[in-house]
């Protein structure tokens, strides 16, 4: 099992609204504990409010870079996307949770995460974040697929200009 969090940064008073993303199809497994624990953690601790949301459980169409986001800042696909969009935009920190497949995430969390497209075309209005990272795999903690998984988010929130 490995696990990594980094910008874990959960500050009393500066981080209100925490979006937690379960990129897990199997929403009550592994990856959940995890999550659970980070929530509690908030819970305990401090004074932000936390939505928890199941990739598994909505249905999510892949990006086909139409750019129509890119002028109405929505999906065209009528999908669960248009309503998680505006939560995650509005959201002071974003914890990502996925299990490992393949040496990277779920393809539940990747099609979600394509629609941060959107967000490219609109010449980055979207307010700074910080962004947690929890992952789960089968191989041991050191494993090349945790430093994979981490610089793939490094370089998105990089680019989001996100902390
Ligand atoms: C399609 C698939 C691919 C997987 N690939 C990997 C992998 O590359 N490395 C790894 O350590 N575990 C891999 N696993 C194992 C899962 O990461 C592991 O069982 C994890 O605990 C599942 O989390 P969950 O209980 O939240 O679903 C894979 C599992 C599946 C179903």
């Amino acid at each position: 099992m490995g696990f990594f969090c980094y910008n874990r940064e959960v500050e009393k008073g500066i981080i209100m609204k925490i979006v937690v993303l379960n990129g897990s199809p199997r929403t009550m497994g592994n990856t959940r504990r995890l999550l659970e624990e980070f929530r509690k953690g908030v819970e305990e601790n401090t004074e932000a409010t936390l939505e928890f949301i199941d990739l598994g459980e909505k249905s999510i169409l892949p990006c086909e870079a139409c750019n129509a986001c890119g002028q109405t800042g929505r999906c065209k696909h009528k999908d669960n996307s248009n309503e998680l969009m505006p939560l995650i935009t509005e959201a002071d920190m974003i914890v990502f949770g996925t299990p490992v497949y393949w040496w990277g995430i779920t393809a539940q969390m990747k099609l979600l995460i394509d629609k941060f497209y959107t967000w490219h075309n609109l010449s980055y209005k979207v307010p700074n974040k910080k962004i947690g990272v929890i992952t789960v795999g089968g191989a041991a903690v050191g494993d090349e697929q945790y430093d994979l998984i981490s610089s793939q988010f490094r370089c998105i929130s990089n680019f989001l200009k996100w902390d």
